[in-house]
This record gives structure tokens, C-alpha cells and sequence, in this order.
């Protein structure tokens, strides 16, 4: 008994010392006295990516390559250039420290060629597939694979101009069978403060993807998938990172020149192409010549040619035109006043040039900038005769064009506009249309007086001067052909009939299984009250927990509008979103099944005197962050662009390490968000998270969704409520309150002391200065999330100064006695309030 025991200790022993060894032993990472001998190989930690040596399809010969799982998905490769024609091969350290590759006769045939390293050195390939070499004693970072790539570009990879000297570039295979350098290469340019992407041929321009703004390159099309805004431009550097979406999803140029979006469909266990940059003929760079638009969707309908002239212009060369050889371009056909004043040496008449307007378009190459606004953009080009169109965009700003126009695309969706010097007497088309246009604009600048005088009246705002009506009404204008969201429903018939059959059984559950699991809908499993219905928790059978919204039943929605919705919505992931796992219709019932998160909300903790502590500063500024991610993800994903209408602290779900989810995101489509309009009938929200020109005239956009994550911001930081009063003499709201104790620098009145430290000062700051920002009353002024992202990494230097946030003082509208009584004398045909609160 005794002997066996210790036999038995001794076998614990061995299998707790063979334990400690075997996780100490890192099998992704090689050290100087290691080598990889073909065939062996080096695994990232987790196994996805692999390094060692492969040999490519109807090729004999061996390359040092990383792949994905399998070596069909190589994405780096060491010796492209340098082929090793048999497995002799081997990876090694040099002396001097550097990664090496060497053949059968210990010739050096690829080197990682650091200069200056120390001679104890170590590789390590990480989970994202980067190789990276190590000093080892000091761990200072000397080389890693992704600072010279291949074809591939990974997530956490990054393309840079060749601004500093030092630009990365993807460059093309020769073919699939020979990984060394092609013809092609991608990468970005920056012009002062126009960055664009380029796929080259050689040296010559081969595609261009049209300036970047606001998060999206505006040259490019059908590029829907959810991911678009796993980009990122700033200072001439294009960044690629998936952000919480654990879906394998390359870019890879191919060796035709073609940047293509490749992702592992885990069903059919391959890889698919979902984007390439080559959607039509029109993708060739420059293919129309100058003065030209290229159209591809012209080509299909009645063979008409891609390319035409711009209006007011003639091909330079009828004959070569009419052979469908574009490249010389087009040219005015009534040459420009300008010039004729200038050849006349008269001073200019009255009968100046004027701009025809293009919309939707990729706006040609090679434009100059300035900061200039809309109108001084315009009238900036008109007076110099040498600038022949112009474009504004908010994100950009203001750029001129003073070449040919070369490359200019329709569009079918985003773009630019592009406003192009043509003679006065050239007829443009929709100046007919134009009286149509003002009645109609009439009309609606009347809706709207009224609509305005009406909420005015009904919050006997002090402050509502007709100027003031009227700036407001001219700012939504302005705004109105951009911001407004075209909620869009794309049917599923781009993913196929089989994909929606497939959803709907994986998302219905019946009626008796919710019944089941949240016990009847027992009061005590009763987690809150949204204002669309009741929360509920519930169990399923295999334990999954599980929260179980009930739709009211005044959804007004059909069964058919409904699924089509809740099929859309679930396929919205994000880190920062509460996801929503399927729906139960059954009779009048509507339900909709989200996933249970046990921290409930964050109103739970920062309102919460002795909760509020969990919430230390560090973690205050992650959900803040997170929550703007979240935000971006539904303003971005251009399948469905989403404004949530209602986001406030109780509708900020925290899961078990406090992580920010959004939730209740689909609910304004649901309830017949649908509408083709920019007022909406119907406003839903919560008083003081919404924006003035959301309460007062129904008008949505992003930025009504960046008012109220100002709000939360704000109320983030100082841990006090929106809906609370502050200073009692001058009744400030929480934003008054802001605003006043921000100019007199008095910020330490406004934080949350338990969780000052005097090291965040700035950071601190600078939120409060983003949250600012983001409550201006003015739509126009608030920045997109895309920019507040930016700012809150810092990305962004130069704050602009905040101007007076919208409601500063409390007004009567939160007196909820007076404001029942004015919401029934206006909400007869105007607007209707359902006023909801937090559940
Ligand atoms: C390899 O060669 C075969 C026969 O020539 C061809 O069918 C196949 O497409 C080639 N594969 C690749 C990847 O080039
Ligand atoms: C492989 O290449 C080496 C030189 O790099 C050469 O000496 C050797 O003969 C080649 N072997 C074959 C089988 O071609
Ligand atoms: C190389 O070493 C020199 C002197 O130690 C140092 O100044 C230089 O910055 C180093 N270069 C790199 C790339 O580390
Ligand atoms: C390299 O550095 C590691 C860690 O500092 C050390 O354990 C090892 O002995 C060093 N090797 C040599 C050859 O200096
Ligand atoms: C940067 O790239 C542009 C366009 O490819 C090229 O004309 C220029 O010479 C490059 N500049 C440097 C410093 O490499
Ligand atoms: C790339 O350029 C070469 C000439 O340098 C040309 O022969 C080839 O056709 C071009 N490729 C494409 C796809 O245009
Ligand atoms: C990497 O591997 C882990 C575990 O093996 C898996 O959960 C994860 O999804 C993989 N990542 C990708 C991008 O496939
Ligand atoms: C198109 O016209 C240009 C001259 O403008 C000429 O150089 C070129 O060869 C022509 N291309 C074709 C395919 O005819
Ligand atoms: C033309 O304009 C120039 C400069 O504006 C002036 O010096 C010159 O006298 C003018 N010539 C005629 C013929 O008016
Ligand atoms: C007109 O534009 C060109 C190019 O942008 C610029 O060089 C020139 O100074 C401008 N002329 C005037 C009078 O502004």
C-alpha cells in the first residue's frame, strides 16, 4: 500500500513537472539556438497560422511562407525572389542576429537584414500571422513580417504613403503557381490632405478608390459587407482591424491586379471572394480620357458605350470616339467666358461661366485642396480661370481641379458631388425641373415653420426666435441630402432564398418554449419595462440564460416586414452590440430573444452610490469607447445603416467584465422606422437624450445618435443624471451645467471625485471637450462617430472649441405636468411623443 502510494505521488510528480515543461516550451517562437528544417513547421500560439515551407500549386519549387490553416491560404512570403529548388532548405539565426533562410549549400538566400542587432535574438509568430523578431534580452521589437508583405493584408497590418520615406505596399504574385514580385502593387497617396488607393501597374495607375472621408473610400462601390469599417485612414496610413469580429476575412491583390476581399465561409469549409476592386470596365484607371464620366450600369441596357462626355463637352477626336477608342477625352464644346475675356483682354460680363453638377460620382485625380466652406469653395473656383471644377464634402473639405479631369466614375452608391465649369449658354437638364423643385421646397419649409412654431409653443421655449427657426430649418436643409438615412431594406435576395429559409429555423422558437423558460412570463423573471414592451429573463432547456423582450402589439408591422427585419438585424455582430439570438411570433405575440447579460446596466452603476466605484476611470474610458465602436458599427454598415434613436445609460448593457453592449438597436426599424423620410411621425426616444432637431422636428440622422451619445458621455464622467437639475438658482440641465463649469475651468467640480486622479487630468479634459462637441445645437457641427473615434484615440490633435450645447437650461418641457397638456393641443397631426423610459 505504502510503495504504491509513493509510486503513485511520484507518477503525480512526473505528470505535473512533464506539465509545467510542456506549456513552457512556447512552440511559436524559435530562439538563436533553434532552426526549421523542411518540413517542419512553427504554429502561432492558438494554431491558426503556420510558418514554414510550402510549395506552391504546379510549381516543384519551396518557399518560406505563412499560411491559415492550410497552405492554400499563404499569406507572407519570405524568399519570394529567391526560390529553394529542393527541401533542403532550412530557417535559421545568422550570427549577428538576423532571421535567415539558407539552401542545401548554406547559402544565405533571405535575410531579415537588421542592421544593428545584438546577437541573442528570438522569432515569434503571433496569433494575427506576424513574425516578428525580438531582441531577447531587452524584448525590443527589430523586424516583423508586416512591415514587408506580401499580397496579403492581414487585420492590425496597416499601408502607408510614402510620405516619410517609408511606405508599405502590397505587391502582386507573378502568378498563382510563382509567389515572386509582380506587376502589381497596392498602396495609398496622400495629397496635403486627400488620401486615396491606388492599385499600380508598374509604374502607371491601374485603379483608384477616389478620396477617403468619414470613414469610407468615396470611389468605391458594392464594398457591403458589415466589415467596411474595420478601416481606418489617418495621416496617410491605412489601418485594417477587425475589432472584435472573429471571422478570418484577407484582402489579397491577385496577380491580375485585382484587391479582393477573400473570407472563410465555415459552412462550405473554403474560401470565398465576397469584394473585388474590378467590379465593370470602368474600374480601369482613366479608361474614359479626360472631361469623360464613365457609367458601366449604361452598358447593360441598351449596349450604349461606358464612356461619355460630360454635358457641354465633345470628344477631341469624333473618329476615335465613335471607334470606342476614349483616350484622348472630351472638350468643351463652347470654350469658357474666362478664357474669352482673357483673349479679348475685356473684364469679365455679367454672362459668367457656370458649374454643371454631377452627383454620386468618383471625382477625378489629381485635385488640389483647401479648407474652404461650400461657398467659398464655389465662388473661390468661378473667379480663377484656371480651376475647372470643384466638389465639397464635410470630411475632406473643399478640393479644385485645374487639369483634365481624368477619372471620373458614376456611382450607384456613396461618391461625391462634382461641380464642373462649363460656358453659360450650355443647357442644363434640370434646370426645367427646377420650379417643380421650389414648390416643393416651399412646401416643405413651410411644414416644417409650422411644425417648429407648433414645438415651440408646446415647450414655451424662450429661446425660439424665428431666426433661430428659420437657421435651423436651413441647416437641416443643407443637411438633408446627406444625412438623411434612406432606411433601405435590402431584401435577403442577395444572400439567396436558402440562406433566409436557413435563418428563419435557426431564429423562430415557439411560443411554449419562452413560455417555459421565463415561467410564464412570471413577474418576479421580470427584468424591466422598455418602452416597446417588457423584459423578461428566462432558462432555456440547455441552461443557455436568456433575456425575452415582448413586443407591444402596436408594431404595425406585418409578419412578412417583421422577420425580413429581425433576419437583418441578427446578422448585425459586433463586440459592442447585444446580440440578438431569434424571435417567437405566434398569434399577436412578438417576442424577440436577446442574450442574458448579468451585470444589467450602466445606469446600475454610475448613478449608484455605492456601485458607482466599480467604475474606475480606466474602465469609464473603455465603455466609452466601446460604445462609440458600437455606435460607428450601426451608422457604417451601409447593408443597413441604423440610427438607434433612443441610446441612453439604461439601454447600455455591461456583461460580465463590464464590456459596453448596446441594445435595443433594430427597434426603430422595427416600429416602422422605415420611412423614406427625414421627419418621422413617430418619435420615440427619451427627453434629454434627444437632439433639438429630433424633438422638435423629427428630424433623424447619425448625428441625433451623436447628440445623445454626447449626453452619456457626459453623464459617464461626472456620474451624475442627465434628468437632474444643477445649480438651482439658474436651473441648469446637466449639459448647462457642463458648459458653465467648463468655461470657468472648473473641472474638478465636475467629476466624480472617488475616481479622480490627478494623472488623467488631460484625458479627462478631453473627453469632456469630445462630449461637448458632440451636444452642439447645431447637427451640422457635431462630429460622426467616425471622427469621434478618432478623437478619443487621440488620433486627432486639434480640437475645435465647443460652441453652447443645445438645452442648457431645464425647460418646461421637463415638467411632466405642463408638457402632457401641450403635447395634446399639438400632437393632433404633427407629432406624437411616446414617451418612454429606461427599463
Ligand atoms: C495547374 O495545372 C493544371 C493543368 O495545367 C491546371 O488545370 C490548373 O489550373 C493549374 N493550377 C494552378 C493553380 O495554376
Ligand atoms: C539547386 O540550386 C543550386 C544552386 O542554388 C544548384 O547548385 C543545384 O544544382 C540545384 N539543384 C537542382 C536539382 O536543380
Ligand atoms: C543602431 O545602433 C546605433 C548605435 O548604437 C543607433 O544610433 C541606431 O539608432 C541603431 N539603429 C537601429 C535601426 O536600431
Ligand atoms: C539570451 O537571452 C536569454 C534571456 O535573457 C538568456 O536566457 C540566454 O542565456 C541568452 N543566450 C545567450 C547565448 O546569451
Ligand atoms: C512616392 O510615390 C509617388 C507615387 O508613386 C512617387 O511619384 C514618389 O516619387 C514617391 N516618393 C518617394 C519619396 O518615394
Ligand atoms: C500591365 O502593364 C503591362 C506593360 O507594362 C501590359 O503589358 C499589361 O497588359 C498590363 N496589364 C494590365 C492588366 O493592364
Ligand atoms: C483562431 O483559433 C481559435 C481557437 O482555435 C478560434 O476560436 C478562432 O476563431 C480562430 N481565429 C480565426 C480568425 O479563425
Ligand atoms: C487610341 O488613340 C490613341 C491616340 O489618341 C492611339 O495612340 C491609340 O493607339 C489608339 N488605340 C487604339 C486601340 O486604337
Ligand atoms: C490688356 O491687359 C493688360 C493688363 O491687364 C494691359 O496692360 C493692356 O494694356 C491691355 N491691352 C489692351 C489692348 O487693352
Ligand atoms: C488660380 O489657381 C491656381 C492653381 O490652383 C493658383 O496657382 C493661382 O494662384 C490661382 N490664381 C488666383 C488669382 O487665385
Amino acid at each position: 500500500m505504502g510503495f504504491s502510494s509513493h509510486a503513485n505521488l511520484f507518477f503525480v510528480l512526473f505528470m505535473l513537472c512533464f506539465y509545467v515543461l510542456d506549456v513552457g516550451i512556447a512552440t511559436d517562437t524559435i530562439t538563436s539556438s533553434q532552426s526549421i528544417k523542411d518540413p517542419e513547421t512553427l504554429s502561432s500560439k492558438d494554431g491558426n497560422f503556420t510558418l514554414g515551407f510550402f510549395t506552391p500549386p504546379n510549381s516543384t519549387n519551396h518557399y518560406v511562407g505563412i499560411w491559415w490553416k492550410s497552405q492554400s491560404i499563404v499569406v507572407w512570403v519570405a524568399n519570394r525572389d529567391q526560390p529553394l529548388n529542393d527541401s533542403s532548405g532550412i530557417v535559421t539565426f545568422s550570427e549577428d542576429g538576423n532571421l535567415v533562410v539558407m539552401n542545401g549549400q548554406n547559402q544565405v538566400i533571405w535575410s531579415t537584414s537588421v542592421s544593428n542587432t545584438s546577437s541573442n535574438t528570438s522569432a515569434q509568430l503571433s496569433d494575427v500571422g506576424k513574425l516578428e523578431l525580438t531582441e531577447t534580452t531587452t524584448g525590443k521589437s527589430l523586424w516583423d513580417s508586416f512591415q514587408q508583405p506580401s499580397d496579403t493584408f492581414l487585420p492590425e497590418m496597416k499601408i502607408s504613403s510614402n510620405k516619410t520615406g517609408s511606405g508599405v505596399k502590397l505587391t502582386s504574385w507573378k502568378n498563382p503557381s510563382n509567389p515572386s514580385v509582380g506587376s502589381f502593387s497596392v498602396g495609398v497617396v496622400e495629397r496635403v490632405k486627400i488620401v486615396e488607393a491606388f492599385i499600380w501597374n508598374e509604374t502607371r495607375p491601374y485603379w483608384r478608390s477616389g478620396p477617403w472621408s468619414s470613414g469610407v473610400f468615396t470611389g468605391v462601390e458594392q464594398m457591403n459587407s458589415a466589415y467596411l469599417n474595420s478601416f481606418s485612414v489617418l495621416d496617410g496610413v491605412l489601418y485594417y482591424n477587425l475589432d472584435g469580429l472573429s471571422e478570418f476575412l484577407i484582402y489579397v491583390l491577385n496577380s491580375q491586379g485585382q484587391f479582393e476581399e477573400k473570407r472563410w465561409d465555415d459552412e462550405e469549409k473554403e474560401i470565398q471572394v465576397s469584394w473585388t476592386s474590378k467590379q465593370s470596365d470602368c474600374d480601369a484607371y482613366g479608361v474614359c480620357g479626360s472631361f469623360a464620366i464613365c457609367d458601366a450600369h449604361s452598358q447593360g441596357t441598351n449596349g450604349s458605350p461606358i464612356c461619355s462626355c460630360l454635358k457641354g463637352f465633345e470628344p477631341r477626336s469624333k473618329e476615335e470616339w465613335d471607334a470606342q477608342n476614349w483616350t484622348s477625352g472630351c472638350f468643351w464644346s463652347t470654350p469658357l467666358q474666362c478664357e474669352r475675356a482673357k483673349e479679348q483682354n475685356t473684364s469679365i460680363d455679367t454672362n459668367e461661366d457656370k458649374f454643371l453638377e454631377l452627383q454620386m460620382v468618383k471625382v477625378p485625380d489629381f485635385s488640389e485642396w483647401s479648407n474652404a466652406d461650400p461657398d467659398t469653395c464655389r465662388s473661390q473656383c468661378l473667379e480663377n480661370c484656371s480651376c475647372v471644377a470643384y466638389s465639397h464634402d464635410d470630411g475632406i473639405g473643399c478640393m479644385s481641379w485645374t487639369e483634365n479631369l481624368l477619372d471620373i466614375q458614376q456611382l450607384s452608391d456613396r461618391g461625391l458631388p462634382l461641380y464642373v465649369r462649363v460656358a453659360y449658354s450650355t443647357e442644363l437638364e434640370h434646370e426645367e425641373g427646377k420650379k417643380t423643385t421650389i414648390i416643393i421646397i416651399v412646401t416643405v419649409i413651410i411644414g416644417i415653420m409650422i411644425t417648429v412654431t407648433c414645438a415651440c409653443v408646446m415647450w414655451r421655449r424662450n429661446s425660439c426666435h424665428p431666426a433661430k427657426i428659420w437657421y435651423s430649418i436651413k441647416s437641416a436643409m443643407k443637411r438633408g441630402k446627406k444625412d438623411f438615412i434612406r432606411f433601405n431594406v435590402e431584401p435577403l435576395e442577395q444572400t439567396g432564398h436558402k440562406v433566409f429559409e436557413e435563418l428563419k429555423e435557426l431564429l423562430l422558437f415557439d411560443f411554449e418554449r419562452l413560455a417555459t423558460a421565463t415561467n410564464n412570463f412570471h413577474e418576479s423573471n421580470k427584468l424591466g419595462q422598455g418602452g416597446f414592451g417588457p423584459v423578461y429573463k428566462g432558462k432555456l432547456q440547455d441552461g443557455q440564460e436568456i433575456a425575452v423582450k415582448r413586443l407591444s402589439r402596436a408594431s404595425g408591422q406585418g409578419l412578412e416586414e417583421f422577420m425580413n427585419e429581425v433576419v437583418v438585424i441578427s446578422k448585425l455582430q459586433h463586440r459592442n452590440l447585444v446580440r440578438l439570438l431569434g424571435c417567437c411570433t405566434e398569434g399577436d405575440e412578438k417576442m424577440l430573444l436577446y442574450e442574458y447579460m448579468p451585470n444589467k446596466s450602466l445606469d446600475v452603476f454610475i448613478f449608484d452610490p455605492t456601485k458607482h466605484k466599480v467604475l474606475d476611470w480606466g474602465k469609464r474610458c473603455s465603455i466609452i469607447e466601446g460604445i462609440a465602436r458600437g455606435l460607428l458599427y450601426l451608422h457604417r454598415d451601409s447593408r443597413l445603416k441604423i440610427i438607434h434613436r433612443d441610446l441612453k445609460a439604461s439601454n447600455i448593457l455591461l456583461d460580465e467584465k463590464l464590456n459596453p453592449k448596446i441594445s435595443d438597436f433594430g427597434m426603430a426599424r422595427i416600429f416602422g422606422g422605415t420611412e423614406d423620410h427625414a421627419n418621422t411621425n413617430r418619435i420615440v426616444g427619451t427627453y434629454g437624450y434627444m437632439s433639438p432637431e429630433y424633438a422638435m422636428q423629427g428630424l433623424v440622422s447619425e448625428k441625433s445618435d451623436v447628440f445623445s451619445f454626447g449626453v452619456l458621455l457626459l453623464e459617464i464622467v461626472t456620474g451624475r443624471r442627465n434628468s437632474s437639475f444643477y445649480d438651482d438658482e439658474r436651473s441648469l440641465t446637466l449639459l448647462g451645467f457642463v458648459w458653465t463649469q467648463w468655461n470657468q475651468g472648473n473641472i474638478l467640480s465636475l467629476i466624480d471625485s472617488e475616481i479622480y486622479d490627478p494623472n488623467d487630468h488631460e484625458d479627462i479634459l478631453r473627453l469632456i471637450h469630445i462630449g461637448l462637441l458632440c451636444v452642439q445645437e447645431l447637427a451640422l457641427e457635431r462630429p460622426t462617430m467616425a471622427t469621434v473615434i478618432s478623437m478619443l484615440n487621440s488620433d486627432v490633435a486639434f480640437l475645435p472649441p465647443p460652441s453652447q450645447p443645445a438645452f442648457v437650461r431645464v425647460q418646461n418641457v421637463l415638467n411632466s405636468e405642463s408638457s402632457k397638456e401641450s403635447q395634446r393641443v399639438c400632437s393632433v397631426n404633427i407629432i406624437s411623443i411616446t414617451d418612454i423610459h429606461g427599463r
